[in-house]
């Protein structure tokens, strides 16, 4: 199964992409954690997209199109995989078909994940992620059990990203409005699109995510 989320900054892709993986054995695909990787260890894409991506900014369709064909010709992508934060723009909407077609793949679905303005900056300005495991916490909805310790791997290491600030969220939300919006189209003409209420908490909008994949099987099957 082949899923894109798609949805503005702080919607929750992340967190339910995570869960997806658990649930159907699918590799999740984040263009955000792939860059935040290249800019840790000073690499020449991490170094032009330092600066675009502190300034909430897209890096180069060039870039990130390069950078997404050479992952989903990985093997662990053969059960499937679900994209977090790609595409992005209509022209890697426009690459990301070409790709998958010259590899005999498609897409079952495209959930969008929609959420208010305002609850988008609450959660990025509260959030924070294990600095050694990657589980993402949040300073009000999703504290650690243990206060200071992580739930997952019982590190005391926590970390904030670059871009998680109020100014920066603003310019993230604007460019999802004027760049990423529009692809909503392309997918709505290919009957794959899905929306989900991504205000509901978590749990709730796992299920619904879960229930639209399973009325998807149901059908191929019947
Ligand atoms: P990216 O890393 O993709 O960030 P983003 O799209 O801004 O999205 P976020 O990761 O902030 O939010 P999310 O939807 O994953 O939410 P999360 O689950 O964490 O991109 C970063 C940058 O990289 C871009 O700005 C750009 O510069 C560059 N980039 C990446 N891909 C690119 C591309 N294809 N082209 C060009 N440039 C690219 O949840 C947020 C918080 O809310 C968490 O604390 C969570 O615990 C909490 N939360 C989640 N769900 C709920 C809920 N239902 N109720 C309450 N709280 C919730
Ligand atoms: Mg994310
Ligand atoms: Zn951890």
């Amino acid at each position: 199964m082949n899923l894109i989320l798609l949805g503005p900054p702080g919607a929750g892709k992340g967190t339910q992409a995570k869960r997806l993986e658990a649930r159907f054995g699918i590799v999740q695909i984040s263009t955000g954690d792939m860059l935040r990787a290249e800019v840790a260890v000073g690499s020449e894409v991490g170094l032009l997209a330092r600066a675009v991506m502190e300034a909430g900014q897209l890096v180069s369709d060039d870039i990130l199109i390069r950078m997404l064909g050479n992952r989903i010709a990985r093997p662990d992508c053969v059960p499937g995989f679900i994209l977090d934060g790609f595409p992005r723009t209509v022209p890697q909407a426009v690459a990301l078909d070409r790709l998958l077609a010259e590899r005999g793949l498609r897409l079952d679905a495209v959930i969008e994940m929609r959420v208010d303005a305002p609850a988008l900056v609450e959660r990025i300005a509260g959030r924070f992620t294990c600095a050694k495991c990657g589980a993402g916490y949040h300073d009000t909805f999703k504290r650690p059990k243990v206060e200071g310790v992580c739930d997952i791997c019982g590190s005391r290491d926590f970390v904030r990203r670059a871009d998680d600030n109020r100014e920066t969220v603003q310019a993230r939300l604007d460019a999802y409005a004027r760049q990423t919006a529009p692809i909503l189209p392309h997918y709505a003409a290919q009957g794959l699109l899905h929306q989900v209420d991504g205000m509901a908490d978590i749990d709730a909008v796992t299920a619904e995510i879960v229930a639209v994949l399973d009325g998807l099987a149901a059908t191929r099957a019947a």
